[in-house]
Order: C-alpha cells, then sequence, then structure tokens
C-alpha cells in the first residue's frame, strides 16, 4: 500500500494538535515536516522547538525533509526527537555517503532529495545502495501549492528500475504538486511514498481520510 505523507507546511499552524487529531486513525501515513533555513531555501519555516512539540504529540512516523544548507547540524542537534526518517539534499553537502553513515545511527530511515534541475544520474549506485530513500523533488523547493513537473516522472523511472536491476531495498518518494492525477502518475512510475500537502490540507478536517486514500 503506497504510504502518503501529508504535508504540515499546508495546515493551520494555529492549530497542528487539531490538525494532528484529524489525521490520528489513518492507516500507512508518515507525517512530513518541512524544515526549510531561508539560505537553500528562500523560505522559513519551523525548527527544533516545533519538531519536539509535534513529536510528542503523534505517533505518526515523522519524515522530516531538511531543505537547508547544514544538514549535519540538524541531524546531530535532532538525533533525540524520535524523527522516523531523515531526508537532506543532495545539493547541500560535499560527501553525502558519509552524511548518510553518520544519519543511519540516529534514524530508522534515511533518505536523499534531489531538486529538479539536478540530474538523476548524479546519484550514484554506491550512494543509493546506502539508502533507505530517495525524494524526488516534484517542484522547487521551497514552497506547497505549486504545479507539478513531469521530469520528476523520468527520474521514478529510472530510480525504479536501478531498484529491479540491483536489488535495492529502496523507497521512492515524490514531492510537490501531488493530486488525484499526479498521485496516480507518480505510482504507475515506481513511487511508493507520496508528499502532499495543500490537496490535503485545503479541506475541512472531515475530508481529510478521504482524500488521503483517494491518492492511493
Ligand atoms: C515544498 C515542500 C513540499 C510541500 C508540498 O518545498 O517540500 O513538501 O509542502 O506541498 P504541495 O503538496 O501543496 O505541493
Ligand atoms: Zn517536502
Amino acid at each position: 500500500m503506497t504510504t502518503i505523507a501529508p504535508s504540515i507546511l499546508a495546515c493551520d499552524f494555529l492549530n497542528i494538535e487539531s490538525e494532528l487529531q484529524a489525521l490520528k486513525n489513518i492507516p500507512n501515513l508518515w507525517l512530513h515536516l518541512d524544515i526549510m533555513d531561508g539560505h537553500f531555501v528562500p523560505n522559513l519555516t519551523f525548527g527544533h522547538p516545533i519538531v519536539e512539540l509535534i513529536s510528542k504529540k503523534t505517533t505518526i512516523p515523522l519524515d522530516a525533509h531538511f531543505m537547508v544548507t547544514n544538514p549535519e547540524f540538524f541531524a546531530d542537534t535532532m538525533k533525540d526527537l524520535n524523527l522516523f526518517n531523515f531526508t537532506f539534499h543532495f545539493e547541500a553537502v560535499q560527501d553525502p555517503i558519509a552524511l548518510v553513515k553518520k544519519c543511519k545511527q540516529y534514524f530508522p530511515s534515511v533518505g536523499i532529495s534531489i531538486k529538479p534541475n539536478t540530474p538523476i544520474t548524479a546519484l550514484d549506485l554506491k550512494l543509493l545502495q546506502c539508502l533507505d530513500l530517495v525524494l524526488v523533488m516534484s517542484v522547487e523547493p521551497g514552497f506547497g501549492g505549486q504545479k507539478f513537473m513531469p521530469t520528476s516522472l523520468g527520474k521514478l523511472k529510472y530510480l525504479n528500475e536501478l531498484k529491479t536491476k540491483h536489488q535495492l531495498n529502496l523507497n521512492l518518494e515524490i514531492d510537490g504538486g501531488i493530486n488525484l492525477e499526479t498521485a496516480k502518475l507518480a505510482r504507475d512510475h515506481g513511487a511508493t511514498h507520496l508528499v502532499a500537502g495543500s490537496y490535503i490540507f485545503n479541506n475541512d478536517q472531515s475530508l481529510y481520510s478521504e482524500k488521503i486514500e483517494s491518492l492511493r
């Protein structure tokens, strides 16, 4: 079953507790946390105190997506916050394998994200072999509510073929512009995890479950 990762970037921030409550009994979810530093991307979101509070309020596995210049600092300082998956950007680091290895000591799952203009072939087999997840960005990172870029589908397909060829145990996640139509395309191209913000949260809470199920 496809895992859906609601991105709280699009939720009602003044009522996060009630938003978490509305997601409570839905199966196969990750909670996607977009952490932006106003540096790697122009936008700013939230950091340690908010992540810690969220972590205490939910049992949904936390899927943290770090759009930051210095992911190593966040790995070190968030290691006790019960993140399930730690994803950092390929473009932010010099030695991705070294950081993956470090993160593996702290978090059950480690991912690398790739921006729309970075060729997927930049992720070599050695790197893919030590990852749990690749997060393909289908919009320019930084903001919710943008239009899906179809070039991301070719990246998923390429990764999915490598998965088969080399028997990689790799989750493929896509993030940005996911709706009913693009979710199907992404699943057909090998996505196992779909991040969705506005498609889920721009609705009444009573519809969240239905919206999430529609994406699978
Ligand atoms: C964008 C973020 C996404 C964003 C997705 O930089 O990484 O997770 O919240 O939002 P939607 O689903 O509205 O495109
Ligand atoms: Zn994200």
